[in-house]
């Protein structure tokens, strides 16, 4: 695995560079191998990052990419906590995106189990996988809680232990309710996991998470280690003070 800390200065330039890659990424995929998936993340970092994707424009080559999501609320599409939603906002609704490339979870079904299942088969049928097999995602977009965990995978939860599954309907204590989340496995198989990490209320988790020997259990991002692919942490100074620029992380 490769990893790196790509220091920014700020949210704004957090955006910018974090775009940059995805449409140098994406542009890569299309050449090499015809299209490009990506997995979004949801919460709010990311908008500012999708904003300015979707004024790629003809920069990219939107009937070859195609969009999933790492984790979703409990929540109907048009719900305000839905990551859907903010990404719909933020980048679907602005760029010629062919709406059959857009891969939602369908989290307003009451059963969380099952809409889990269903985008489990969604990953299966797109990726042509065999029971056992892992969907390889182009790019992997990941924010970090204050408490360290990432996508929906949040400390202590029952989702950190499953290696089978692709993704699971995940009981959160601390909500008293469902996240539908990628586990672990998944995410771990992309060509390239980014994550996206802003604000001082961040520092704490990010410090954890990058150079404390805690155990995942406590902080879930630390679980994110791609076996065969590029580890990115785009972070601006506020989520990593006193760190010198464009340094790499310890193994
Ligand atoms: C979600 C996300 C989650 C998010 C972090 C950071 O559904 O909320 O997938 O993992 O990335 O909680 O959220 P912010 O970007 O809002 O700080």
């Amino acid at each position: 695995m490769q990893s790196e800390i790509k220091l920014v200065s700020d949210a704004d330039e957090l955006s910018r560079v974090g775009a940059a890659e995805f449409e140098h990424l994406a542009r890569n995929a299309v050449q090499a191998r015809g299209r490009f998936t990506v997995s979004l993340s949801g919460g709010s970092t990311p908008r500012g990052l999708y904003s300015r994707v979707a004024q790629a424009g003809q920069n990219l080559p939107w009937d070859k990419i195609y969009f999933f999501w790492g984790d979703e609320r409990h929540v109907p599409p048009d719900d305000k906590d839905s990551n859907y939603r903010m990404a719909r906002e933020s980048l679907l609704s602005h760029a010629p995106i062919p709406p059959d490339h857009v891969f939602r979870m369908h989290a307003e079904d009451k059963d969380a189990a099952r809409v889990a299942d269903q985008y489990e088969q969604t990953l299966m049928q797109f990726f042509g996988l065999k029971p056992g097999e892992l969907p390889r995602f182009d790019l992997v977009l990941l924010g970090l809680g204050p408490d360290g965990h990432t996508a929906s995978l949040f400390p202590g939860s029952a989702a950190l232990r499953e290696r089978s599954r692709l993704v699971v309907a995940n009981w959160v204590e601390k909500f008293g309710h469902y996240r539908l989340t990628f586990t672990a496995p998944v995410i771990n198989n992309a060509a390239e996991v980014m994550f996206l990490v802003s604000g001082e209320e961040k520092a704490p988790a990010l410090q954890s998470v990058l150079y404390s020997d805690a155990p995942p259990e406590q902080f879930p991002a630390k679980l994110i280690q791609p076996v065969n692919g590029r580890l990115i942490w785009l972070v601006d100074r506020a989520a990593l003070p006193g760190s010198s620029a464009l340094q790499s992380k310890p193994a």
